[in-house]
């Protein structure tokens, strides 16, 4: 793994207590002499692979349109102004990945992907706003970004099938972005970014998973541990006063009961599985893993962490538990040194693999990181 040469010139503790999910930030040269991991030509040559997520937005006034990749040499030749958009470009080449590690701030479970985009001059993907938090990073080129009102469910849309693009916009603020500068944007803040001239933005954003989904995978975890065969009780009751009527007081017993047995059945690993979950088709490259397993019984050298990997760990009472792409594992906490390398570095060098497989615990571990993608060895 390459070592990143970038510094984010940001001040963290104040970026977290008064920007972090609640109002945008524009940071001009938030990297000095920041040159772009990747150019428009290698973006165009992402879209045409089969198992890259990609989208063409065009406009033309009021109309846009949307093609989905792969993509043809031959659809990047258009008349109206236009926008490439390549999701997950951080999980093939490691180089983007590198653009994660300026916000070690916050933990990477939050991290979704870095999508990136090459708009041609006077392109947009048009006024809309995103569900979750996202740095935009200006590379090559001008880009003109508009922020408006927060929005919600509720707010009125441009009728299309797949675009959600804002029916109104109201301008707050106008930035132009050059190279290095990053606009922070939160969750629910409506933008609107113009290319000013033909130019590539770094989408660093962030995921978090619906309230609906914790709630369902929560449910799930604890209906495996509850006890089938106990029900509600509802000893010493007053007596009916009213036919058929369900007295608050039923309600409070059935609430009461559930919350007794929801102390007894308690367990937080769902949380982990959720946040770690890939959300994109992992390529398990079965020649890597066979090597990776085959290495570890040898005479591994080094351990490097997959530009994909969703890799995250939690401590219990007496056990530490990782998460690996949304599943898990306890192991003793003896593993604690060599995992937080791991998550710090991205890469275990030589000699902190041998201190790692001296342990059985981390040996264990690595042996279960490569066996889950999260970890190749060589
Ligand atoms: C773009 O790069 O054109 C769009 C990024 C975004 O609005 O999130
Ligand atoms: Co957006």
């Amino acid at each position: 793994m390459i070592a990143c040469n970038w510094k984010l010139n940001l001040d963290r503790g104040t970026f977290l207590a008064q920007h972090w999910q609640s109002q945008p930030l524009l940071i001009r040269n938030a990297i000095r002499d920041f040159k772009p991991p990747v150019s428009s030509d290698e973006l165009a040559g992402l879209a045409l692979e089969e198992q890259v997520e990609s989208r063409l937005i065009e406009h033309h006034g009021n109309a846009w349109h949307v093609h989905h990749g792969p993509f043809q040499p031959c659809d990047f030749d258009r008349d109206h102004p236009w926008t490439l958009l390549v999701q997950a470009v951080d999980h093939y080449l490691p180089a983007v990945a590198e653009l994660r590690k300026l916000i070690d701030f916050i933990p990477q479970w939050r991290v979704d992907d870095i999508m990136v985009s090459y708009a041609a001059e006077g392109g947009s993907v048009g006024p809309h706003y995103d569900n979750y938090d996202v740095f935009l990073l200006q590379g090559s080129g001008e880009r003109l970004w508009k922020l408006g009102q927060f929005c919600d469910g509720s707010t009125a849309l441009l009728p299309h099938d797949q675009l959600r693009i804002l029916d109104t916009f109201e301008t707050t603020e106008e930035h132009l972005l050059r190279c290095g500068d990053i606009l922070y944007v939160p969750p629910g803040m409506a933008h609107w970014g113009i290319a000013q001239t033909e130019c590539t933005t770094f989408s660093i954003g962030f995921r978090a998973p619906r309230i609906s989904d914790m709630v369902s995978r929560w449910a799930d975890q604890l209906l495996e541990k509850l006890e089938p065969d106990t029900f509600y009780r509802d000893a010493k009751r007053a007596p009916m006063p009213r036919a058929g009527e369900i007295h608050q007081r039923d309600l409070d017993r059935a609430l009461a009961q559930l919350r007794e047995a929801l102390e007894q059945a308690d367990g937080s690993k769902w949380f982990g599985e959720l946040v770690t979950e890939p959300h994109y088709t992992l390529l398990q490259d079965e020649d890597n893993l066979a090597q990776s397993l085959a290495v570890l019984t040898g005479d591994p050298k080094t351990a490097e962490l997959a530009p994909a990997a969703k890799l995250a760990w939690q401590q219990d009472a007496t056990s530490i538990v990782v998460f690996a792409n949304g599943e898990c594992r306890e192991f003793g906490e003896s593993i604690l040194p060599s995992l937080l390398i791991l998550c710090e570095n991205w890469c275990l060098t030589a000699p902190q693999m041998k201190t790692a497989l001296a342990d059985v615990s981390t040996a264990a571990l690595l042996d279960y990181l490569a066996e889950s993608g999260v970890i190749c060895v060589v």
